[in-house]
């Protein structure tokens, strides 16, 4: 991946990837600031809309809301929505993932030769809000906020519908607020299912759960939450032996080293668990560890046709389904041989669940385990370099704005 930074866009400055078709360069490359570019095509329109005309403009492409209101398009109204001056963005591998072109088969994203604002997680200042003059903002110019966008954080300037925000707990960092949002949801919802699906008694507590790469930017949160708000008595996750102790002060009672164990040798017979959480996308892997009767939820792949949720929100075409279901079949046999229910889940981002993880936060019961920090969005490209690594501890994050400022 190539990153080159270019001086500004728009008087802000962002991140923009452009990707290029194969026959032009051996693979995508970013182009940073890219101005014609960005302002042609946007994956969202949201930036360039949002930095010109803070309000209908973000949700309309350049027109304010009243336009539509005097065509009668009948389109609903655009959502609240929010402009943020990112302070930290931090990267996921969805990031890389859509950048490369490798989940445009399956969801909307950018065309071959459409620049993105990548980034998902952002954490910020609000400098303008869409509420009509007179109504009380829901965040109000001012506020520090947080959440796991669509795309488009990392930029020096991003607008946010406001159901995906929620206000920074006091005391807790950008860097900080930036790395928690798609990690913390994503396992949340994870173990909400599981409860579900198998937990025990009124409270469907979770009796022993299994999580693969608790030392990883989800594993790191799935370990604090099942521990500490979730209440897990027993806690295993496969790390490799170097991460062995970082995953036991997120909350492990009990470490597998993947590299020299597998999770059937470590965990077989009445050493099985009722629940198992897969972030590395190898279910069969982890089923000899659960007990007949239990479950796995999966968030790396394969994913079942019929659970892509609103990110394939008019369906799947009959073919994207058919390889779906081949991805699925093996482990579809495996499960069912093992007498355990899996599912898979791609994360509904929302800022209400993001409001509880923000009082977890306050609470102390969930603290961001963070690989490092790059500084400036110049440093986009390490950061990249590090996430596409696959070993980070924690997450990686980009602080945009100097500590302080
Ligand atoms: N479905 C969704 O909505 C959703 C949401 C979030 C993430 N995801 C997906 O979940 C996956 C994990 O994301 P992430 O942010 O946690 O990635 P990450 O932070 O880059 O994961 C890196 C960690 O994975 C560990 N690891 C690698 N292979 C392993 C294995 N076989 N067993 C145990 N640990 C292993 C590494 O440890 P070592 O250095 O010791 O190898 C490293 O600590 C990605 O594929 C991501 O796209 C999906």
């Amino acid at each position: 991946m190539h990153v080159r930074m270019a001086d500004s866009f728009m008087n802000t400055r962002a991140v923009v990837i452009a990707l290029v078709p194969h026959r032009c360069a051996p693979g995508p490359y970013m182009a940073v600031g890219a101005r014609s570019l960005a302002v042609r095509r946007q994956p969202s329109g949201l930036l360039h809309g949002a930095w010109r005309r803070p309000r209908g403009a973000v949700a309309h492409r350049g027109r304010p809301p009243s336009h539509a209101a005097r065509r009668g398009s009948g389109r609903p109204p655009p959502p609240p929505t929010v402009i943020i001056r990112v302070h930290a963005a931090a990267l996921n591998p969805v990031d890389y993932k859509t950048i490369s072109g490798a989940l445009s088969p399956f969801f909307a994203g950018p065309s071959a030769d459409a620049p993105l604002i990548p980034g998902k997680d952002v954490a910020g200042v609000v400098t303008a809000t869409s509420s009509a003059p007179g109504a009380s903002p829901a965040f109000p110019v001012g506020t520090r906020v947080f959440g796991c966008l669509e795309g488009g954080a990392l930029a020096e300037r991003v607008a946010a519908p406001e159901s995906l925000l929620s206000v920074i707990p006091d005391g807790v960092s950008f860097v900080d607020a930036a790395a928690t949002p798609l990690a913390a949801l994503t396992v949340l919802q994870c173990l909400r299912r599981l409860a579900d699906e198998v937990g025990e008694g009124p409270t469907k507590a979770l009796p022993s759960l299994l999580v693969s790469s608790g030392a990883g930017g989800t594993g790191s949160f799935a370990l604090q939450l099942a521990k500490r708000v979730f209440g897990v008595p027993r806690l295993v996750t496969t790390v490799s032996a170097a991460k062995a102790d970082v995953a036991t002060s997120l909350g492990a009672d009990e470490t597998v080293d993947y590299k020299t164990t597998t999770v059937g040798h470590a965990l077989g017979g009445d050493r099985r668990v009722a629940a198992a959480l897969d972030l590395v996308g190898d279910i069969p892997g982890l089923l000899p560890g659960v007990v007949r009767g239990g479950a796995v939820v999966g968030i790396a792949g394969p994913f079942q046709p019929g659970q892509m949720g609103s990110w394939a929100p008019a369906g799947l075409p009959i073919y994207l389904r058919l390889a779906l279901w081949a991805m699925c079949a093996p482990v579809n046999v495996r499960a069912a041989l093992a007498g355990v229910h899996w599912s898979s889940l791609l994360l509904e981002s929302n800022g209400r669940e993001l409001a509880e993880v923000a009082t977890w936060m306050t609470e102390g019961k969930i603290k961001p385990l963070i690989d490092s920090v790059h500084e400036g969005l110049g440093a986009a490209t390490a950061a990249f370099e590090k996430l596409m690594g696959g070993h980070a501890v924690g997450k990686i994050v980009v602080r945009v704005v100097p500590e302080g400022e």
